[in-house]
């Protein structure tokens, strides 16, 4: 039994759905609010870090965590429909309780980039883990340098915080990029895969850090580009899913060589997880 801050970590805490909003097809924002000692745990959780929600009866999922603990005590987590777990959880509404555990996972090291220019790039769900980055540089807007948002999804229905992009382009300092695979007739934004528009944005390396969340392929080839661009590997970061199990280091299930991405990671720089990419692929 691995013990943490005095409760069993693979016990859930009970958290009760406070908001429950449709994002995309097939996506939706839960706000939990997490009940008795569970609030005291997740009380300063950081960018990066991710939690088991779980159905009761169905099971339990590992989700980015899409909030900061500074905006308030409700975690928020942007699931996809895909399978038995995520399934339930769209069946959920305001109310119903659910278990959590976490928090779990590294996170982005936000007061080493502080001073730094950043490139942060979002692909469709993978952007949920990044909003707590975003929230965090537009919260401390002054201790980081230029912010620039390159944001993708398959057509525009599907691109996460929409309604956050005119907060986002309001800050000072900051650039907001769309793109889509496939437009409808409305689209004003660039059209094609976020490795063409970083091409075309070809964001300056010298004092940069570049963030990355997405599918695999997408984390891959978009380091590619960076690196053409100049950057070092050691300047690029990127939060990595793999299929878990426990979430706390014991049974091996998601592990990519000698790392273990429930507890090593999920953040890694490039070039600690460059060869490891390849083996997605
Ligand atoms: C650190 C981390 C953060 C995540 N953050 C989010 C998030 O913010 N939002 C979100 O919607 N999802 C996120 N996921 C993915 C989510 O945990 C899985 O989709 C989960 O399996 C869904 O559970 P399910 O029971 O609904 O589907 P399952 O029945 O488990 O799976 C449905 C299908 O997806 C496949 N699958 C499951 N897990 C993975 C995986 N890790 N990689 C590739 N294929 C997989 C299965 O083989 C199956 O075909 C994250 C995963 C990790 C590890
Ligand atoms: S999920 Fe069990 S060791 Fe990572």
């Amino acid at each position: 039994m691995t013990i943490r801050n005095g409760h069993n970590a693979m016990l859930p805490y009970l958290g009760k759905l406070v908001t429950v909003q449709d994002m995309a097809p097939e996506i939706k924002l839960f706000g939990i609010e997490l009940l008795n000692v569970g609030s005291a745990q997740f009380a300063d959780y950081q960018p990066g870090q991710f939690a088991f929600v779980s159905a009761f009866g169905v099971g339990e999922a590992p989700f980015g965590i899409a909030s900061t603990p500074e905006r308030g005590n409700v975690l928020e987590f942007a699931v996809q429909r895909l399978g038995a777990v995520t399934t339930e959880m769209h069946e959920l509404g305001e109310g119903d309780i659910v278990g959590v555990r976490g928090p779990m996972g590294n996170w982005f090291p936000m007061e080493d980039f502080k001073g730094h220019d950043l490139v942060v790039l979002g692909g469709g769900i993978g952007g949920a883990p990044l909003r707590p980055v975003l929230q965090t540089v537009l919260d401390h807007r002054a201790d980081y340098g230029h912010l620039n948002i390159l944001w993708a999804a398959r057509n525009p229905s599907l691109l996460l915080f929409r309604e956050e992009y005119d907060t986002w382009r309001a800050a000072p300092d900051t650039e907001l990029h769309l793109t889509v695979d496939e437009a409808d007739g409305e689209w004003e934004h660039d059209l094609g895969l976020i490795t063409d528009l970083l091409e075309k944005v070809a964001p300056a390396p010298k004092n940069t850090i570049a963030i990355t969340c997405g599918p695999p392929i997408m984390i891959y080839y978009a380091s590619k580009v960076l690196q053409k661009l100049g950057f070092e590997p050691k300047q690029c970061y990127a939060t990595l899913e793999a299929r878990m199990h426990c979430g706390i280091g014991k049974c091996g299930r998601c592990n990519m060589g000698e790392k273990l991405v429930c507890v090593d990671g999920p953040v890694f720089s490039i070039a600690e997880a460059g060869r490891f990419l390849e083996s997605y692929l």
